[in-house]
């Protein structure tokens, strides 16, 4: 069983990653850290509680950041995940589950001490917490099995980013932190928007889990309702894009993807900021120090889209 930590900021898809990952046998999970990004940390981190414990998980919850590392926090994004952050759904006034009294990096470090080389750090939201915890502890990096998150934007299919022509929404709430856990020694598997953005659960699909998948189908068709409405409004899309589901997957169902290896650097500041950009191995060209210095990524440039489509709703 795949040992995880789940790094997330629900918001609608994080929830539907979390329900995945939740029932899926090959998964052993370890604990939920909590970060800034779709709405607050006080909200995502109730939101977050609130879905532990409807999926009846005795797991610790840890608060993380409540800012990016070097820059003041964003608005937040309750156009795409509704006010509360879980679409048209808000967690009950009394939540049974309460806090871990650590900070969400501190959690992330002792689990990794914990149990060396066995766990996998699925993240997200921004990088926030997992940047803390290679700053306080950085022998970490050499201790993790993997990281598998959902972040950035590399142009492959011709169109980019999801906030700025050139920045996804995770990159671009913490690119200090991004680019951190990116030059990192440590394995980063990174599923951006080239192949998130590919793997699209239209109404018919919502549908069908909401009618046949009991009562988890239930809740992800309610959940998913409101980002369903912004996806139509906004993109013109009669569905919603899975994105976080596919760092979860990806842990499962490598085969799956089509990997891209190379450093990856994430622009910090001017007009690209938030952008995440690739020295692809191999690739032709001039020496390019700030590239070459930093260990290779994996970065998803295609995927099978029918076979996540149908692993998800299998599930
Ligand atoms: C990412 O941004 C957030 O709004 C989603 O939850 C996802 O993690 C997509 O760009
Ligand atoms: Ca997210």
């Amino acid at each position: 069983r795949h040992k995880v930590i789940f790094d997330t900021d629900p918001g609608v898809d994080d929830a539907m990653a979390l329900y995945f990952l939740t029932r899926r046998p090959e998964f052993d999970l370890l604990a939920v850290t909590t970060v800034h990004g779709n709405l607050d940390v006080g909200t995502v981190t109730r939101n977050a509680l609130w879905l532990v414990e409807r999926l009846g998980l005795d797991v610790p919850v840890g608060r993380g950041a409540a800012t990016p590392l070097a820059r003041p926090g964003g608005a937040g994004a309750p156009h795409v995940h509704g006010a509360g952050g879980l679409g048209d759904l808000t967690p009950p006034a009394h939540l049974a589950r309460t806090v871990d009294p650590r900070p969400g990096w501190q959690v992330i470090v002792d689990l990794v001490r914990a149990h060396p080389h066995e766990v996998t750090l699925i993240a997200v939201g921004p990088l926030t917490n997992l940047a803390l915890a290679l700053r306080h502890d950085p022998a970490i990096a050499g201790l993790v099995a993997g990281v598998s998150l959902m972040g950035g934007a590399f142009g492959t299919h011709g169109y980019s980013g999801n906030m700025s022509p050139v920045a996804e929404a995770n990159i671009l709430s913490d690119p200090e932190a991004a680019d951190l856990v990116m030059t990192a020694r440590w394995k980063v598997t990174i599923l951006g928007l080239d192949v998130t953005q590919q793997v699209v659960m239209d109404a018919a699909y919502l549908d069908r889990l909401g009618e046949q998948g009991g009562p988890d189908g239930a809740f992800l068709r309610a959940v998913s309702r409101f980002y369903q409405g912004f996806h139509e409004q906004s993109r013109g899309l009669a569905g919603i894009f899975a994105h976080d589901s596919l760092a979860v997957i990806q842990v499962l169902a490598p085969h799956l993807f089509t990997l891209r290896r190379g450093p990856v650097r994430v622009v910090c500041g001017g007009l690209a900021d938030g952008q995440t950009i690739q020295k692809p191995v191999g690739m032709p060209g001039p020496p390019a120090p700030a590239w070459d210095a930093a260990p290779p990524c994996a970065v998803a440039v295609d995927v099978d889209v029918a076979g996540v489509l149908a692993l998800y709703a299998d599930t």
